[in-house]
């Protein structure tokens, strides 16, 4: 897709955002926020849903959880705005109480569709509930800064959520360490996405033979197991 058609398609999906009413969650908002930065980026982070004043602003990690994203992205020479950011769920859950099952599927498909349009290579997770959205039996402790690749030329990098370590300061050197493996990721992502444009490789979010769901084109499923309807 060309880039203004992606520039379009991400405009669009912003506008249905801000009108959705799929979930309960709509009643209460100020603003949706659907996300922002760069679209061309190879890194998505994905935050856990707006606090009060992403709620106020219509902009994600603007508070003190974003002052802090924003001063981490910082120290390893990474432009906030060169990034794309976004959330799990897209309106503030009241009182900011965690995220129910059933607002985070109401939301699913945003996020599926802009993970689509960007085709990042990395996908940073902030905090559990956007880690468990692609390792659900992981614990955020244990894993936090481990790269784990999820197929399609696409790896995930768990963090902490922000607002975590702002309540657990003694968490702060692990974070700076694990932030501090993003611009080695980023240049082998963009080296990638060279290597795919000269052909030599295959770009982001196309199936690859080592992933669990690829299919060979050649050798497509027997008539039995095809889904025909
Ligand atoms: N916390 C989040 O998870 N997302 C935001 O946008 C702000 C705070």
């Amino acid at each position: 897709m060309a880039d203004s058609d992606r520039q379009v398609a991400l405009a669009e999906l912003e506008v249905e955002v801000r009108a959705c009413t799929a979930c309960g969650l709509c009643q209460e908002r100020t603003h949706a926020v659907p996300g922002e930065g760069d679209l061309n980026s190879v890194v998505l982070f994905v935050g856990e849903g707006p606090g009060q004043d992403e709620d106020q602003q219509g902009r994600p990690f603007v508070g003190r959880s974003g002052q802090l994203l924003t001063k981490m992205l910082r120290a390893v020479e990474i432009d906030r705005e060169s990034v794309y950011i976004t959330n799990i769920v897209k309106c503030r859950p009241p009182d900011n109480r965690d995220p129910l099952p059933g607002e985070i599927e109401s939301c699913r498909d945003f996020l599926d569709r802009q993970i689509v349009l960007i085709n990042p290579r990395i996908i940073v997770t902030l905090g559990r509930f956007s880690m468990q959205r692609w390792l659900p039996r992981e614990k955020i402790t244990r894993i936090q800064g481990k790269v784990r690749n999820i197929g399609r030329g696409r790896c995930i990098v768990p963090l902490f959520h922000p607002a975590a370590v702002l309540r657990n300061p003694n968490w702060m050197l692990e974070y700076q360490k694990a932030f501090g493996r993003l611009p080695s990721l980023v240049q082998r992502a963009l080296q990638a996405n060279e290597r795919a444009r000269r052909g030599d490789a295959l770009p982001a979010g196309v199936p690859h033979p080592g992933d669990p769901d690829y299919r060979d084109p050649a050798d497509p499923l027997p008539l039995t197991q095809q889904t025909l309807f």
